[in-house]
């Protein structure tokens, strides 16, 4: 079908796959540090996940609150991941988020400020304090277009738009490539490089209801798997708590936490603010107890303890869960997301506290931080967020898991793969803070793009292509338009993937459920081999959807397989069978292999070790 005329080749010194912000962040920096960087996007350049970040990025500049600290964040970000995070990961993100945010402004990103124009930060879900740099409700949004007018300035760099990798290639144990095809035209690219970073997001099209659009198939953690890479983590699934529920064809799209930041409450079918009813022992102290602390957060009171509504999102998610399982849900089967209650508030209490912090009225308020989420909730659902409540339920967000990759150089067992972002594992550990993605990218992104480049750079030869593994990635992608017909339609595949992990391994998972989902993986495996793409591999998203089956399906073992090992809850995993933490898997990740007979191998891991003075950090902030 293919013959060589069909492809083109280029050479690159390093190689990243992926243009959401880490993608972005990492390319800037393998350029600068004067390497040749192929940029490569599975979309069109800007449309990234990234921009599901809204609410902002955190980074302890102690703007709003000057008793903020990297140790402080490094604590919270440890204590929000159950302490399953990589403790040298969480050490160099809180301590260098504020110079990468510093920096992403002086590349000219704008960003909300305060009265004595420093960048404003808000409160988010586990953070101590008011952390989050932000413009409005558009932070990810600005970040993209930031570091996207940044990287397409620079000299030694190109970018391959519409393009998605299918196979990486090794010179022995080495990096040394990779296939791609043209979503337009079905060309085929093949690329030659020294280094490759693997920035591709997570996995969230493994779940029928999510905040991911379609390119999030864990292409990164298929390609990387099968490199011989390691993938960890993997179990650990965030449902960020709320998504649009209403109506059907919006279902899953992001409600930012910037609502319940800027002093939304969730309430039940009752009116009841139900997040009381259920706090974590070891938020206690610093949670709200009754509706009048709330209202003095709200009111900007330092001291005031926060409201329950922000605490880690795999509690508020299984507090919403548990509501609509309880039959206290909103009609469309969420529950109530309220920020014009403030508009209310304000009447109440304006002027009898001189702190009220509002200029104008709260409902220009809620305009102004929240404009995404008026026109959004305007748009899509018809009504007015300043005055009527949102319908709101939890929604697959992000996968905490990814590829193993080394703490510093965020270089994987592979030589010269890197993963950076979502695709890296390990800074979140069971549950990731909302607002710490942002500052992941940046953080890891640069560190992953300076060391790739420097890798390459020590590389005397370029690696040698080996043309047999070349032409087998070709035979195999073409097979979906040479065979004659499919006896299965791979859209029905992906849809009964989705609907199956939704169902089996979401929120609350039990061991029964959790095998049926793992036996249907193996099913689904058998009919993802009788698909076909239809003819003609110009702009054909069958034939795309055919080449997406089988990364879905390797993310969807791996989250199986390690759920159904962890025999505990922990962050993103919650089984109802053992709904308490162990001691014994406290100090132990799961780690996930290709193994030399080509099934998935599952291995438990110690956790790396605390040094010292970081566990003095934690030991100070939890008094
Ligand atoms: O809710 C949000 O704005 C999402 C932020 C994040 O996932 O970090």
């Amino acid at each position: 079908m293919s013959d060589q005329s069909d492809i083109t080749t280029y050479d690159h010194d390093v190689l990243v796959i992926g243009a959401g912000g880490a993608g972005l962040r990492a390319a800037i920096e393998a350029a600068n540090a004067g390497a040749s960087v192929g940029l490569v996007c599975k979309s069109l350049l800007g449309k990234a996940h990234t921009v599901m970040a809204e609410g902002g990025m955190a980074a302890a500049m102690g703007n709003v609150d000057d008793r903020d600290s990297w140790k402080v964040h490094f604590a919270d970000t440890m204590r929000g991941g159950q302490y399953m995070n990589n403790p040298r990961m969480a050490e160099l993100h809180a301590q260098e988020a504020p110079d990468r945010v510093k920096e992403l402004e002086y590349y000219g990103a704008v960003f909300d400020r305060t009265a004595d124009g420093k960048i404003l930060q808000r409160n988010f879900g586990g953070h101590r304090y008011p952390r989050l740099a932000h413009v409005g409700d558009r932070t990810g949004l600005e970040l993209i277009r930031t570091l996207q007018d940044h990287a397409v300035h620079q000299k030694n760099l190109s970018v391959y738009m519409e393009t998605t990798i299918v196979r990486l290639f090794k010179d022995g144990d080495r990096i040394a490539g990779a296939l791609a095809y043209t979503r337009e035209k079905g060309k085929y690219i093949l690329y030659r490089a020294k280094a490759v970073v693997i920035a591709t997001g997570g996995c969230g099209k493994a779940f029928e209801i999510t905040s991911n659009s379609w390119e999030y198939t864990g292409d990164g953690y298929a390609l990387a798997y099968d490199a011989g890479a390691e993938l960890i983590d993997m179990e650990f699934i965030q449902f960020h708590p709320t998504g649009m529920v209403w109506p059907p064809s919006v279902k899953g799209i992001l409600v930012t936490e910037g609502v319940r930041g800027e002093g939304g409450i969730l309430i039940n079918e009752a009116g009841k603010r139900f997040m009381f009813d259920d706090i974590p022992d070891n938020y206690k102290n610093q949670t709200a107890k009754s509706e009048e602390e709330g209202w003095r957060y709200v009111c900007g009171d330092k001291n005031a303890c926060r409201p329950p509504e922000l605490l880690t999102r795999d509690h508020v998610a299984r507090c919403i869960n548990r509501e609509v399982k309880a039959g206290r849900g909103s009609p469309h089967g969420g529950v109530y997301l309220d920020i014009a209650w403030i508009a209310q508030l304000e009447q109440r209490i304006k002027g009898l506290d001189p702190k009220w912090k509002y200029k104008g009225s709260a409902a220009e308020h809620i305009k102004k931080k929240l404009p995404s989420m008026y026109h959004q909730f305007k748009e899509l659902g018809g009504l007015d967020i300043t005055t009527q409540q949102m319908e709101v339920g939890p929604t697959t967000h992000y996968c905490m898991g990814g590829v193993h990759v080394d703490g510093n150089s965020q270089m994987s067992c592979v030589p010269g793969l890197f993963a950076a972002g979502e695709a890296a594992g390990g800074l979140h550990g069971a549950n990731r803070l909302g607002g710490n993605s942002l500052s992941d990218l940046l953080v890891f992104g640069k560190r992953a793009g300076e060391f790739a480049a420097s890798y390459a750079k020590e590389q005397a030869k370029a690696p040698w292509l080996d043309e047999a593994q070349v032409k087998d990635a070709i035979t195999w992608a073409d097979h979906y338009i040479t065979k004659p017909k499919g006896s299965e339609n791979p859209y029905t595949v992906q849809q009964k993937l989705q609907k199956m992990m939704q169902a089996n391994v979401g929120i609350v998972r039990l061991e029964n459920e959790m095998q049926t989902a793992l036996a249907g993986v193996q099913d689904l495996k058998k009919q993802a081999e009788l698909v076909a793409g239809g003819s003609g591999k110009a702009y054909n998203p069958g034939w795309h959807t055919c080449l997406d089956l089988g990364p879905l399906l390797i993310c969807a073992e791996a989250i199986t397989r390690c759920a159904i090992e962890r025999k505990e809850s922990r962050g993103g995993q919650f089984r109802d069978d053992f709904p308490d933490k162990s001691k014994e898997w406290a100090k132990s990740n799961l780690v996930v292999r290709k193994g030399a007979d080509g099934n998935m191998v599952v291995e438990k891991r110690a956790t790396k070790p605390l040094n010292d003075d970081l566990k003095q950090i934690i030991e100070d902030q939890a008094k």
